[in-house]
């Protein structure tokens, strides 16, 4: 069987952060390739991301969301609000083509920003507090529901 290693052990929180990290690179690397207006040269990085970013917030809206809401209702509710300005986002570049070059640049700034945002939230007000009332069985179970969701976003 073809699996990604350590999947199935890894903890939820490890498991998004790392997700979170790797969305940053994406979008530096797309802001060094964007020179004219959005072209094929993007895609190879934008198409991907883009389902990677579709996934990952799907599968936080139906795993890691929910067992916290009491604990953390209003952040959620926010949260869940984020997420749809980063889809309209994503939604918005990926009909740009008829946009210029600098409008283009300038949504995919503007979705860096709210994610940005978004993320450093996530993390603090939401991830954290998953670390600290689930225990590590409970943190790597939900890592696995995590993934399951994320791969039919594949
Ligand atoms: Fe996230
Ligand atoms: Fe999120």
């Amino acid at each position: 069987m073809a699996m990604k290693q350590e999947s199935q052990q890894e903890p939820i929180t490890d498991h998004i952060k790392k997700e979170h990290r790797k969305t940053d690179e994406e979008i530096a690397e797309l802001e060094k390739r964007v020179r004219g207006k959005r072209d094929d040269s993007l895609d190879p990085v934008f198409v991907p991301m883009k389902k990677e970013l579709l996934g990952h917030m799907a599968a936080e809206e139906k795993v890691l969301y929910p067992p916290l809401e009491k604990e953390v209702r209003e952040k959620i509710a926010d949260a869940i609000k984020e997420h749809k300005e980063i889809r309209k986002h994503l939604e918005d570049l990926t009909t740009g083509g008829e946009m210029s070059e600098s409008e283009w640049t300038r949504h995919l700034k503007m979705m860096e920003e709210e994610i940005a945002h978004h993320v450093q939230e996530e993390e603090k007000e939401i991830l954290s507090v998953a670390d600290r009332i689930f225990d590590r069985e409970k943190l790597i179970k939900l890592g696995e529901e995590f993934e399951k969701v994320e791969k039919q976003y594949e």
